[in-house]
Formats: structure tokens, sequence, C-alpha cells
């Protein structure tokens, strides 16, 4: 209820004063705190912390105006009660950073960590005396804070039944949001409502408000704890609610620990938005794994779209897949046009059983002849890229994890692509005593197991490419094998989906999921179509501009080779299409609309760029001013003809060249569910 009166700091100031007149039994000598606000370092950028009614409530406000209305803290603890009131918030510790570190590999080498701290403990003044820090990062683009639970004899063993975080969106605005723990996890369409009307949603959830101040809601460093959804509770009030656990509580922690931490994006616009989520990399620890050189970006291909389609199955048997005959000729056309993997689904025994009781993940298929296989591939110079699908069955997978690994060591593999296909709540694990327990997939037990996942991984040099994962919270910053993931609905919905992805798909998805980190998409479906020849509402053009969209390390050219016979022109994209970047520039984009992405190829002086629409057609300006001054570049341009788009000939694509030069301005056509691709090279 508090909440709900408080739209903004002096009401809130009104409101405590009114609880101090009129309920003088409850406040009897209860005092609330003065106010500590930690600014962004270009000082626009407000974080308040304070105690209302001895509750601890934060806010957040920009150039003076609140972005964050008064919102609690607080937790359920386990035979513990409710912490949270009655708190006392002690002196702030303040500092501050200021560094740029370069990324192993990313949609930008060099990322700045511009921040001001402050950290505040919060302690219960009855008899308990329960003490958790509040620690803050206020950054120019947005907020980050955590909670830190210092050791303490009345907090030793934590169990957090439920974590009270609310964030109360100030201003009327509209939301970009999945729906959080239902069934098929993070892979929904996007809804697109009033805030007020947004039910229980993953993160990143991303609003808009009526001025356009985008706000973007998520977390980082997601360790050892459950992940949140975030629940409405009333109005534009959100709180964290934790993915259960198969315990009674959701989180079980020995106290000194930290939470993730809770993220705040803004931005003035989508653009902004977007370039503000380098918050959630710099709010994860450095990298843990030390040289890293063999976790390489590269483009693969792989034996997948045709189970997708239904003409292959990933079981052995008539259609199987993964035969020998077929892996070679897959790594014929990896080598014949450049491709650096590939990716082999349905080579183990025990597809598909229920629950993957029955996985084998050192042991082929007898139609599987890995000896082979790798002697080949690497007389090509093509890697094989390995896949562990688990059914959700993580605890067997745990079991075998080390000879798993050690099966694709001895073979050169160097990345596996995971998965875990199972209905929320489902993965399965053992107790010690072999008592089957279920977790969700973004619980706490998860969150372990990835990290365990890219520990032992690494020590086999093997990066992680997870479908059906935990979501994104930036941990790529100390585990830099973990390349890419899903965590949204992805190609294969394309194949099979009801319905398949809309084109307004991409242009939500960069400033929403994208915020996170990696989309491993698997685009380039040159035939655009899908199981028995569904239409996929995209065009040529359109599929090759995702390549530069939606970023990820390692990009899937993920139709027949067949099918790229046919289609040349969006070939010699895809060949050439560079997967690592030196810098990355949104240009132009509103939500579910449209989207205009620059990328500056990491080590050359070539730009690319991507642009995508929902289904209207758009004529979009693209300003070159962010290229050298007077130098002249020659623009290979891929884009839809003007017969394209959706309703019409979704092929129809030009490919043709221009000579460009800094400041000039390009304007480039997108038809309906189209899009467009070009690259920048310098012209002397
Ligand atoms: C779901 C994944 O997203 C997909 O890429 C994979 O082919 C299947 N699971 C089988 O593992
Ligand atoms: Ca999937």
């Amino acid at each position: 209820m508090i909440g709900s009166l408080l739209r903004n700091q002096s009401a809130f100031a009104l409101f405590a004063a009114l609880l101090t007149l009129f309920l003088p039994f409850e406040s009897a000598g209860a005092q609330d705190n003065a106010a500590h606000r930690q600014c962004s370092p270009d000082g626009r950028l407000c974080f308040v912390l304070t105690t209302a009614d001895q509750k601890a409530i934060y806010s957040v406000d920009r150039d003076g105006n609140p972005v964050i209305d008064a919102s609690q803290l607080g937790f359920m603890l386990r035979g513990a009660g409710k912490w949270g009131s009655g708190v006392e918030l002690g002196d702030a510790v303040r500092s501050r950073v200021d560094e740029t570190w370069e990324q192993p590999w990313g949609e930008s080498r060099l990322v700045v960590n511009r921040y001001n701290e402050m950290r505040v403990p919060m302690t219960e003044q009855g008899r308990t005396k329960r003490r958790i820090d509040l620690v803050v990062r206020v950054f120019d683009g947005g907020v980050g804070f955590r909670f830190a639970f210092p050791e303490q004899a009345q907090l030793a063993y934590v169990m957090i039944d439920e974590e009270l975080t609310e964030f109360a969106i100030s201003g009327e605005a509209e939301a970009w949001w999945i729906p959080g723990g239902e069934w098929n996890r993070y892979e929904y369409l996007y809804n697109h409502t009033p805030a007020n009307q947004v039910g229980t949603a993953h993160s990143p959830i991303t609003f808009r408000r009526k001025d356009g101040l985008h706000i973007a809601i998520h977390e980082a460093a997601l360790v050892d704890y459950s992940a949140f959804w975030l629940q409405r509770i009333e109005g534009q009030r959100f709180r964290t609610r934790l993915a259960p656990s198969s315990q009674p509580w959701k989180v079980r922690r020995e106290a000194p620990f930290e939470t993730p931490w809770r993220t705040i994006l803004i931005g003035e616009d989508a653009p902004a938005l977007y370039a503000a989520s380098d918050i959630v990399l710099n709010l994860n620890e450095p990298n843990k794994l030390g040289d890293v050189s063999w976790v390489k970006p590269h483009k693969y291909v792989g034996i997948w779209w045709g189970m997708h389609l239904d003409k292959w199955s990933w079981n052995a048997g008539p259609k199987h897949g993964a035969t020998t005959e077929n892996v070679l000729e897959y790594i014929d056309f990896a080598a014949e046009h450049g491709f650096g993997s590939v990716l082999v689904e349905g080579w183990n025994e025990g597809w598909w059983s229920e629950s993957g009781r029955n996985f084998q993940f050192a042991v082929a298929y007898p139609d599987f002849d890995m000896d082979r296989i790798a002697a080949y591939a690497r007389e090509k110079g093509v890697e094989i890229m390995g896949h562990h699908e688990t059914a959700g069955n993580a605890g067997l997978y745990e079991r075998q994890l080390e000879a798993a690994f050690d099966y694709y060591q001895r073979y050169g593999v160097h990345s596996v692509k995971t998965g875990y296909v199972a209905d929320a709540g489902m993965v399965l694990r053992e107790d010690p005593d072999g008592t089957e327990q279920w977790e969700y997939h973004d619980g706490q037990y998860m969150a372990r197991h990835h990290v365990l996942v890219a520990e032992r991984a690494a020590e086999h040099r093997i990066a992680i490419n997870a479908h059906e994962p935990i979501k994104d919270t930036g941990l790529r910053r100390t585990y830099p094998n973990l390349v890419s993931r899903e965590g949204a609905r992805g190609t294969e919905y394309n194949a099979w989906g009801e319905p398949p992805n809309p084109p307004s798909h991409e242009p939500t998805l960069l400033f929403t999921r994208m915020l996170s980190g990696p989309f491993d998409l698997t685009p380039g479906i040159v035939s655009l179509e899908g199981r028995e020849g569904r239409p996929i509402p995209n065009t040529l053009a359109r599929q090759l501009a995702d390549y530069v969209v939606i970023y990820s390390p390692i990009q899937m050219a993920a139709d027949l080779p067949e099918n790229y016979a046919k289609h040349p022109d969006a070939l010699a994209f895809i060949e050439q299409v560079p997967v690592d970047w030196e810098r990355t520039k949104v240009l132009a984009g509103e939500i579910g609309e449209y989207a205009v992405v620059a990328r500056q190829h990491r080590g050359g002086q070539d730009w690319w760029i991507g642009g995508v629409t929902d289904d209207e057609r758009r004529e979009v300006p693209i300003d070159l001013s962010f290229l050298p001054k007077g130098k002249r570049y020659t623009a290979e341009i891929w884009r839809d003809g003007e017969s394209g788009g959706i309703d019409r000939d979704r092929f129809s694509m030009v490919r043709e060249t221009r000579e460009v030069r800094s400041g000039e301005t390009l304007l480039l056509t997108m038809e309906r569910g189209g899009g467009f691709a070009l690259a920048l090279r310098p012209a002397e």
C-alpha cells in the first residue's frame, strides 16, 4: 500500500511525516533515515536510498525527474521471518571506478566501465540486528544494485523464500515482455502491452514511457542464486519473484555472500538503451579463465535444419541425420565455403528418452564414425561442433560431464551446443541418495549447473552454446567460453512454430533479449521455407540482415547446402560477414518496428550494417558521419528488390555496389518484412 501512495520523493517525505503524526504507537521512537544519494559520473542519474516507516526504500531519478518511484527492498527468510521492517541505514562508503577493459571477443572490443558506488549497511533495529548491505553502482546509462549478506551469527545460513525487491516504473509506460514461469521457458513471442497490464515477466523487460524514456530491468552476474521473474503487484509496480527450487526455499546460501546485481538500464531512445547494456557486462567479474585464445568466433553449418524440417531424425533409424556420410558432405561444404565448424546433432546414443534418462554423452550411434569424421574434418581444416542434448536431465549430464568433454577434446572439438528441452520446472537431478528432484531452468540449481559446465568445459578448452538455457546475465565476461545461447524464440520456430516468428521479432529482440547478451538465432534460411514448404514471413535480404543485427560470436548458416546452391548472392554475403566486432552502433530503431545496426569488423577497417523492419515498408536514411572524415568507401549492398516484401516476391533481392563517403546519407528501402545488409570497405 505504501508504494501505491508514493509516486515520488516529496510525496514520500510527506507520507513519512504523516505517519509520525497519526501512528504514534507504531512509530514510537522510529526515526526514518536521511536519504543516501549516489549520482552517476555525469551527475544526471541518481539513486536514492532511504527509509519510510523504517522500511528500506529506493528510488531513481534522472535530471531531477523520477524514473523509479519509491520501491521497497526486503526478503522473506525461511524460519526467520521477513527482513525489511525496522531498518536503520548506516553510513555510506563511497568509491568510483573509471576504466576500460578489453573483451576477448564481442560486439565491441573495448568496454568503458565508469560508475560511482555507495555501500550502505541496512540493519534491523529489533532484537535480531540482522544486517544486509546494499551496494549500488550508478553509471551514466543505468544502475546496478545488489545485496551483500555479511558474516554474522544471526544470519549465517540463509534460506530465501522470496526476494522482495520492487521496481515502481514512474510515468505511464508501455512494455515489451515474455511471460515468466511458463512451460516454454523463454521461447515466447513478445507481448506489447501497457505496463499496467503486464502479468509475470522474464527479464530483460523493456518499458517505454510517454516521454520516450526507455527503461529495461534485468539482472547481472546470476551466480549461485535463483533468477528472478518480475511480478506486477499493482499499477506499474513490480516485484521480484525468484524461480522456485525443489526445496521449500528458493535460494540457500552461507553468509558472507552477495546476490546478483539488479539492473535498471535507461536510454533516451531505443539505440541509447542498447548502448547502456554494457552495464550488464561491467557488473560481472573479470575473466577467470585466463588465456581463452581457443575460443574462436566463427560461422558454422550443421546437421540441424534437416531435423527441424522432418527430413531427418535425431534418433537412429531410416531417417537418421547424423550419419558418417551426411557429416562428411557437410564437412566438404564447410571447407569449400570457409565455415569454421559443423554442428552434429543426434550423433549419440539415447535419443529421445523421457527426461533424457538414456542419454550417453560419449557413445556414438553405430552409423556415426567419429574417428573417421574427426580425421576428415582435420584434413579439411574444419572442426566439429559437438552437441549435448540433455532433455532437461542436468543431473545425468553432470555425472557424465567429464567423460563427455574428454571425448570431444580427444577429437579436437572446441565448441559444444548444449540443450535442456523440458518444460519449465522439469529439470531433473538426483540427490546423493538417488532421490529424484525437479528444478526450474532458472532456479539456483541451474545457475550453479551452467557455471559448473562452463568451468569443466574450459578445462577441456571447449566453448558452450546453451539452448533452453538460463537467461544471460553477462557471465561471458567471467567465463569467455560462454559464447552464445538461445533463451528466446529462434529459427526453429520458422520450421514448425505456430505462428512462425513474425517480422517484428528481431526489431523487438534487439531492445529486449539482446540487452542480456549474444543469441544463437541460427539465421540464413535462404529457402524461406519451413516444414512442408511453409513460407517464412521474411525476405531473403532480411535473413542476411539478421547476421549483423542479432549479435552472436558464433553464427550459423542454418539452411541445407542444396538451398545455398540456389542462392549464390546470399551465400556470398554469409561467407563474408564477420562475427567479431571492434565496435557497435545502433544507428536507429524503435522496439518491434525496425532497427539499423552498424558494426566495425574487429581487426579490419570494414563496417557492416544491417537493417530489419516489421511488416511495414520503410525508407531509412543512413547517416554515414560515423565513418572517418573524408574517407571514401565502397558499399556492397544486399537489399530487397522493388517487387519484394513478405506479401510479394520474398526472394527479390538486389546486390549492388555504390561509392560513398563519410558525411553522406545513404537512403535504403526495406520492403514489408524485409531488410538490408551492407559492407563498407575503404575504397583506397
Ligand atoms: C532445441 C534446440 O533449440 C534446437 O536447436 C535443437 O535442435 C533441439 N533442441 C534438439 O536438441
Ligand atoms: Ca529451443
